[in-house]
Parts: structure tokens; sequence; C-alpha cells
């Protein structure tokens, strides 16, 4: 078995981390949609405020049948590192994790990392798979998150009947939407919120600092977005009163597989909870994503299973529970030399 780190501008080796990922990830959860090559590609970057070490596996015969990326970020959370760790279903319990593994935690220590962390996903009903693996090398479960999907389209009645239902709760504020480039005068409010997201959205035990954000690292994700090759549709709520955004939701459209859609941060300030922004943001984001991309089909989201308020909006307009995920965590006992 060999270890080889790849050139993260190599389309050839960037093609076998993209082919193990989805071989593997299907396996266990075959309703997750595939990556495309430019969204594995700023995978394998890190995507953006961040180191990374990108490698491939392979057997013997010369064959590749696994693939790891360690992501370290370099703005804040100075002290964790993010592992992808794939083996392809013909070639499990062969050591390949092990080795996945192993050579990522050297990686990390070697840039003063203490806590470890990679993700599963498995089947409604199944026990996580990768249970056992992650126990012996010694990574406990940290988070729990379920899939959720939603079949479009959306009857335009019920989005009418939920909205007439919430929108008097929201006096004082604007709904708007825009796609992939936050309005200027809008941007310092979406850097709070996505501070806010890295806080406030729940964790678990998972180890993870407030992250630090500002106009010009909105506008760097921004810029990342469009070379993954993503249309993003966004919709927020702006206080009135101020002019500041104050909640947003994001969808994703990857032009590669339009079919499916993938529902990224939901987010409303601390201070403007309780108006039902949750809910009138994401109806507005879903009449825009089924006006303007009409070839999409089912839209998928993650949240953790302890954030009931999501979930209940999500049901609301509904999404229906379809798969699970667990976060390992692996964290080096104070004293041990980094
Ligand atoms: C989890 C995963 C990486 C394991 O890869 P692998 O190459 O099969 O793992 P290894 O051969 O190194 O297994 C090491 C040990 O883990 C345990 N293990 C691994 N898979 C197991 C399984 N399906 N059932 C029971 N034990 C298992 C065993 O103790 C095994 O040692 P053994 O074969 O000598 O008994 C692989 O199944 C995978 O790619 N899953 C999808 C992605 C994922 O879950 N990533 C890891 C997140 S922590």
């Amino acid at each position: 078995m060999r270890v080889e780190q790849i050139d993260t501008d190599d389309d050839v080796a960037l093609g076998y981390l993209l082919a193990i990922h989805n071989a593997s990830a299907h396996h266990d959860l075959p309703v997750e949609p595939d990556l495309s090559l430019s969204e594995m590609r700023q995978i394998a970057k890190g995507f953006g405020e961040a180191d990374t070490e990108a490698i491939l596996v392979r057997n013997d015969d010369g064959a590749v049948v696994g693939a790891g990326v360690v992501r370290m970020p370099t703005k804040d959370n100075l002290e964790i590192a993010e592992f992808l760790v794939e083996v392809h279903p013909y070639h499990r319990r062969q050591g390949v994790g092990t080795a996945i593994v192993e050579h990522l935690e050297r990686v990390a220590i070697g840039n003063h990392r203490k806590s470890f962390s990679s993700q599963s996903g498995n089947m409604l009903g199944a026990s996580p798979p990768s249970e056992p693996f992650a126990a012996k090398l010694g990574y406990v479960a940290v988070l729990a998150e379920s899939q959720w999907t939603l079949r479009l389209p959306v009857a335009a009645k019920m989005l009418d009947d939920l909205e007439q239902a919430s929108i008097s709760h929201a006096g004082g504020y604007d709904i708007v939407c825009w796609q992939d480039r936050c309005p200027d005068e809008l941007v310092d409010g979406q850097a709070d919120l996505l501070r806010g997201m890295s806080t406030d959205a729940p964790h678990g035990d998972l180890a993870h600092e407030a992250q630090i954000w500002d106009g010009e690292r909105v506008r760097s994700l921004e810029d990342t977005v469009l070379k993954m090759g993503n249309k993003s549709y966004l919709a927020g709520a702006v206080e009135k009163a101020t002019g500041r955004l104050v909640s947003y939701t994001v969808i994703g459209v990857n032009k590669s597989t339009t079919e499916s859609a993938r529902q990224f941060a939901t987010i409303v300030n601390r201070h403007h909870r309780g108006h039902r922004l949750g809910v009138l943001v994401k109806i507005a984001n879903l009449r825009q994503l089924m006006e303007h991309s009409p070839a999409t089909a089912t839209i998928q989201t993650w949240n953790a299973d302890t954030n009931t308020h999501m979930m209940r909006v999500n049901a609301l307009l509904g999404f229906e529970a379809s798969g699970h995920s667990t976060a390992w965590q692996k964290e080096l006992a104070a004293g041990t030399p980094a």
C-alpha cells in the first residue's frame, strides 16, 4: 500500500479523489447527491482560509483504493483539523482507512493541531457503519445530524398560506432576494450572520471557536462558491429601522447536477429571533429557486438532531428525514507535544 500526496491543480488526481469519494459516499448514503469535479477541487484546496493536504492510497497492484483530505483553518480555529476519509467499498477491511487516518493525523500534528474530526453518513434506521472503525482509532461521536429532503415543486398555495400565517409577526422587516453576490449595503450584516452560524448552530461536543468574518471574507467565499460551479440563491430579512441584514438563507445548485440542490446556512441574528424570519426567508428563497431553476427536483439539507427550531421550519415546508450523519472526534491529551 502506498500513500501519495496530490497536487490540487492536477485534475487527473482530483478525478481519482472524486471517484473514490462518490463511490464511498453513495455506498453508505445513496440519497446524497454526487459531488462534481469543481466542488471536489475546492474541498481539496480547503474551501478558503485553510491549509490542506490531499492524498490518494494505492494498493500493491497500483489501483487507487482510498483517499483523504486534511483541512486546517488558518484564520481562526487554529487547533482543529477536519478529515475526509474515504475507502472504496470494494477495498474495505484491508487497513486502507487506518493508513489514511494515521497519515492525516501526522500532518495535523505537524501543523500543531490538537483536535481531529471526520464525518460519516448512513441510511435512516441503520447504525453508523464507521462506528467500530472510529472507536478502534480512538474517535468518539460528538454530533448527530439528519439529512432532510424536499421534493419540488412545492405547492404555491402552501407557501402563500404559510407566509400569510407568519407575515404579521415580521412588520419591522423587508424580505429581499439576491443571487451569487450579496448587495454591498448588506455585506457587513452577512459577515455578522456567518460569524453567528459558527457559534449559534448546534455543534454538539465538536471542538470549535467563533469564526472571524468581515465583508472581504464574504466576497472571498462568494468567489470560491462560483469556482465550485455553484449558482447561489439567497433570501434575507432587512431590519427597516437600520437597513441591516439580520437573517439570510442560501441554496446552491451545481451546474453539473441541477436536478438536486443543497440548502446551506439559514440564520436569524439572535436579537431578531421570534419574528418568523426563518420561515419567511426560506419561503422567499424557495419561490426564487423554483422560478429560476425549474429543473431542480429535490433540495437536501443537514440539521443537528438537537436543532428543533430549524427542523420545525423545515417540516412546515415539507422536508422529510432521509439520512443521518455522525461527526467523530479525537482530541490529543493536554500536554501531548504537537
Ligand atoms: C470507515 C472506513 C474509512 C474504514 O475503512 P477501512 O479501510 O475498511 O478500515 P480498516 O481496514 O483500516 O479497518 C480498521 C479496523 O476498523 C474496524 N472496522 C472497520 N470497518 C469495520 C466494519 N465495517 N465492521 C466492523 N469493524 C470495522 C475493524 O476493527 C478494523 O480492523 P480489522 O479489519 O483488523 O478487524 C470506510 O468504511 C469508509 O470509507 N467509510 C465511508 C466514509 C467514512 O465513514 N469515513 C470515516 C469517518 S470516521
